[in-house]
């Protein structure tokens, strides 16, 4: 490894979902402004970062899961926490995993320099991408190389530190929770200490941590709807994800998040404060989950049926995230009911349409009059209603696909659910889910 100074090529990885305030500065900063960009960034492994700065309510991937990656791919990298008004995270949780603070935005050149020592920046490193480490010893495999420089940045380390010795032992130099002072890195890189070395098990249990708690989050009432709906979308877009057919192709996937996405922004700015109903139903994380899934694949659905207008579609988002709203504290016995209940729920909240809260009414309805409850003929069934009926239906047969790998969701829609549907929903079903991929048109609000 050789160092010559002057020049760098370490930036903080600011991964902000909108308005990071302006930065201009020296400071050599990564700005990245979606959640797969950040994952694309993160797994770089021609990129160093002094720091990563992360706004936990990204879209997909968001939430805890780019705190996660973080840990994953920059091991010995600070993390902070991003948030607007209130801080996401208790002490207690930030501890477990593995988050080194959270800063209110907007946040600016000085206060990220702050909190990243400036040798990181001062040199410039001539490294391998990400190290290469010849395993020789059982000992070997027990532990994980990281680049020396990576921990230039004055930070506590979460994990024990240690250093091979030429005889191929390791021999520990600072205790988790400590901080190796930026000028004694520095010695070590000199005298050629090219890496350090942590246990993967370590690893391992600060990754668990992560995982555990993002599962935690989104069935705890605490947290913000935003880290909450963050954490939904998630698994909405795993769902889509795990859709293996011919037709659904990247843009499509895209396209539903973003859909999604501007359909929730709509709602926060509806003031559910003030709608018990609705909020409530909103933090009723088993319901609203599902709900999540079938406005993506409505929104999916709609692309094909050519549906122009912003209101058509905010329409058709608005109606798929809240069509089982009222099975809100239903008993099981009047299930039946819920469409009806949902309907008059929403029947006065301005902002939503007439049409809306009729396809929430008829979701179940179907053409075939194998529906409930059974008050509409067939025919005259809402187009937004069958749109959502289409996308319940088909998440129905991949959750039990999901349990039974013999089942085949796009041939169980053929024999068993198109009957219930009219002729262009099928075709429009057909289109994004059966057919070899084609130009996707991208509309979106
Ligand atoms: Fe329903």
């Amino acid at each position: 490894m050789t160092v010559s100074q002057t020049a760098q090529n370490y930036s903080a990885l600011i991964i902000n979902s909108s308005d990071c305030d302006a930065i201009s500065s020296k400071l050599p900063l990564t700005l990245v402004s979606s959640g797969s960009a950040a994952k694309t960034a993160l797994m770089d492994s021609k990129r160093r970062f002094a720091g990563i700065f992360i706004d936990p309510v990204m879209p997909y991937p968001g939430g805890v899961e780019l705190i996660g990656l973080a840990h994953r791919y920059r091991p010995v990298t600070p993390v902070y926490v991003l948030y607007r008004k209130n801080k996401p995270f208790t002490e207690a949780e930030l501890d477990r995993m593995g988050v080194h603070g959270q800063l209110q935005t907007p946040i600016s050149a000085p206060i990220i320099q702050k909190r990243i020592a400036s040798q990181i920046f001062d040199y410039w490193f001539d490294l391998p991408a990400f190290p290469q480490i010849t395993e020789s010893s059982e000992e070997d495999r027990l532990y994980t190389a990281v680049l020396s420089s990576d921990l230039l940045t004055g930070s506590a380390s979460l994990y024990d530190i240690h250093v091979r010795l030429p005889s191929g032992r390791y021999f520990k130099i600072l205790n988790a929770r400590d901080t190796l002072s930026p000028e004694r890195v520095l010695g070590y890189i000199q005298k050629g200490v090219g890496f350090f070395y942590f246990k993967k098990a370590d690893h391992e249990l600060c990754l668990s941590y992560c995982d555990n708690l993002a599962k935690f989050l989104i069935s705890h009432h605490e947290v913000s709807f935003e880290l909450r709906a963050s954490a939904l979308y998630n698994q909405g877009q795993k769902l889509i994800n795990g859709i293996h057919t011919e037709g659904l192709t990247a843009e499509h996937i895209d396209f539903a998040v973003l859909y999604v996405g501007q359909i929730r922004s709509f709602i926060t700015r509806m003031d559910i404060d003030n709608l018990d109903e609705m909020r409530t139903f909103l933090a009723h994380l088993s319901l609203y989950d599902r709900s999540v899934s079938t406005a993506m694949i409505a929104g999916l659905l709609a692309l094909p049926l050519k549906v122009e207008s912003e209101s058509a579609f905010r329409a058709i988002g608005l109606a798929a995230l809240l069509h089982d709203i009222g099975m809100l504290n239903l008993p099981e016995d009047r299930y039946f009911e819920h469409p009806a209940i949902g309907a008059r729920m929403l029947a006065d909240v301005p902002g939503i349409d007439a049409v809306s809260i009729q396809a929430i009414e008829q979701h179940h309805e179907r053409r075939d009059n194998t529906g409930f409850p059974g008050r509409v003929n067939g025919s005259n069934v809402n187009r937004i209603a069958e749109l959502i009926g289409l996308s319940d239906e088909f998440i129905n047969l991949l959750e039990a696909a999901g349990k039974n790998p013999a089942l085949n969701p796009l041939a169980e829609m053929e024999r068993k659910v198109f009957a219930g549907f009219s002729f262009p929903v099928i075709e429009a079903f057909r289109t994004v889910f059966m057919q070899k991929p084609t130009k996707t048109s991208s509309k979106a609000l």
